[in-house]
């Protein structure tokens, strides 16, 4: 099939490649220029595992564009992968996604599916059905179709190809068929429903994930009170088929580009229509309590942290990205410059990123050694495989092995015989100096 796919952020990248990969022609639209020129030469825009092979491996099946213009083709299907961030209120902002929308009538003249692939509040792929009707011409046969996306990050690839699910949100059977027929070879289970469940699926999903994190994170906190150990705890839980192993890591809260912006988007959908789902708004509440966790923990061993050489391991909002979107490890910095601490970071992949979206007066280190030598106190913000395989043999490298561990990297029972403050989440805390 002939695919257009608007806005190659994540989402929109990811889908692109991998339905390229199952043999479908795809052209990749963004305004981005710069990003349109890298994909030209082969090489991804993001870090992501698998994407940059599968790029380089389907370029005869992928073509990239700035404008429609360059492109006469006729599309089976438009993707419209653009993002929906949040707005001050917390409601999805949409502005992007009906740029895209007030577009297309000029630029379609055949029959054709229109996808939204954006996450989107309930009922907005009805209300762009209804413009494009009534904007385009008459005889033109066209359909919008939600198809929301449960990709992850650092595991996006694998996630489109053998997807937990494909929904297919339609109102008809013309443009479920195209659907299908696009995925044909994908060999997942296909949920085929109406728009404002598909649309709905999309939300509780997220939120239900992020609920399960707030759930785990409050049971930890009142663990460490009562001298349990969230490891065993979580283990226990998992063991019940009806919990699932899943989403039960303790830590310091959910961050991403996602669970913040999707929790907030339903809360607010919710009182809309008067129907608050407290639920969801106690998880953005525990989330955002959990963020500053780490930080009060280490006010039990330093008032004050001015002029003070501060460690921190991890920006990324979690490991296998080099997204820092909501990224726990942002506020944290941000109080501890506020406070005065000499901040140096490191992150095996996020510190490009972290140089051009923030421009904070921090110290770049090359190693993560670089950062703990003569460090008064060590924060781990993302559970990078490198940060778990760290020693003593690293935290000597400390004027005092003080170590906050918002992930829970390493194991408690070893780190009970080192000479070393090592507090952690939901467990107990370590004061061996
Ligand atoms: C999330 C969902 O998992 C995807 O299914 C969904 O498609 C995607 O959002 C989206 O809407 O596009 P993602 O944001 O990439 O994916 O990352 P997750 O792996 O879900 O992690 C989100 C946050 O939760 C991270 O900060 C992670 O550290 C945290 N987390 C996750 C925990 O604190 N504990 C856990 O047990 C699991």
């Amino acid at each position: 099939m002939n695919v257009l796919i608007i806005g190659v952020g994540y989402v929109g990248l990811v889908t692109a490649v991998c339905l390229a990969e199952k043999g479908h022609s795809v052209t990749c639209m963004d305004t981005n220029i710069d990003k349109i020129k890298m994909l030209k030469t082969g090489k991804s825009p993001i870090f992501e595992r698998d994407l940059e092979n599968l790029i380089q491996k389907n370029k005869q099946r992928l073509k990239y564009i700035t404008e429609f213009v360059e492109q006469s083709d006729n599309y089976d299907i438009i993707f419209i992968a653009v993002g929906t961030p949040e707005k001050y209120d917390g409601n999805a902002n949409l502005k992007q996604l009906w740029n895209v929308v007030h577009n297309l009538p000029r630029l379609i003249d055949y029959n054709c599916v229109i996808v939204i692939k954006s996450t989107v509040p309930i009922g907005t792929n009805e209300k762009i059905e209804q413009y494009l009707k009534t904007h385009i011409k008459s005889e033109i046969k066209l359909s919008v179709v939600s198809n929301p996306e449960f990709l992850s990050q650092g595991t996006a690839i694998k996630d489109t190809l053998q997807a937990s699910r494909i929904v297919i949100g339609s109102n008809n059977d013309y443009a479920t068929q195209i659907m299908l027929d696009l995925y044909h070879d994908f060999d997942v289970p296909k949920l085929i429903t109406d728009r404002q469940s598909a649309e709905m699926i999309k939300y509780a999903s997220n939120d239900f994930l992020a609920l399960k994190i707030s759930y785990i994170n409050e049971i930890a906190n009142l663990c460490e009170i009562i001298g349990a150990n969230i490891d065993d705890v979580s283990h226990g839980m998992a063991l019940d088929e009806r919990i699932g192993n899943k989403f039960l890591r303790a830590g310091i809260g959910y961050g991403g580009s996602c669970f913040p912006k999707d929790t907030k988007a339903l809360h607010w959908m919710s009182n809309l229509y008067d129907k608050e789902i407290k639920t969801v708004k106690a998880a953005i509440d525990v989330n955002e309590q959990q963020k500053l966790r780490l930080i009060k923990k280490a006010r039990k061993y330093i008032d004050d942290f001015s002029d003070l050489k501060v460690a921190v391991l991890g920006l990324t909002f979690k490991p296998e990205t080099d997204d820092l979107r909501d990224s726990p490890a942002i506020v944290n910095i941000d109080i501890l410059l506020e406070e005065g601490a000499n901040v140096f970071v490191y992150d095996p992949v996020g510190m490009e990123n972290f140089k051009k979206l923030y421009k904070k007066n921090v110290k770049f280190c090359k190693s993560v050694n670089e950062a703990l030598k003569d460090a008064d106190v060590c924060f781990i913000f993302t559970e990078w495989k490198q940060f778990q395989e760290l020693t003593y043999e690293n935290f000597r490298l400390m004027k005092k092995a003080i170590i906050i561990d918002g992930r829970n990297c390493f194991d408690i029972k070893k780190m009970c015989k080192l000479p070393i403050i090592y507090d952690s989440i939901g467990r107990i805390t370590i004061n061996n100096l």
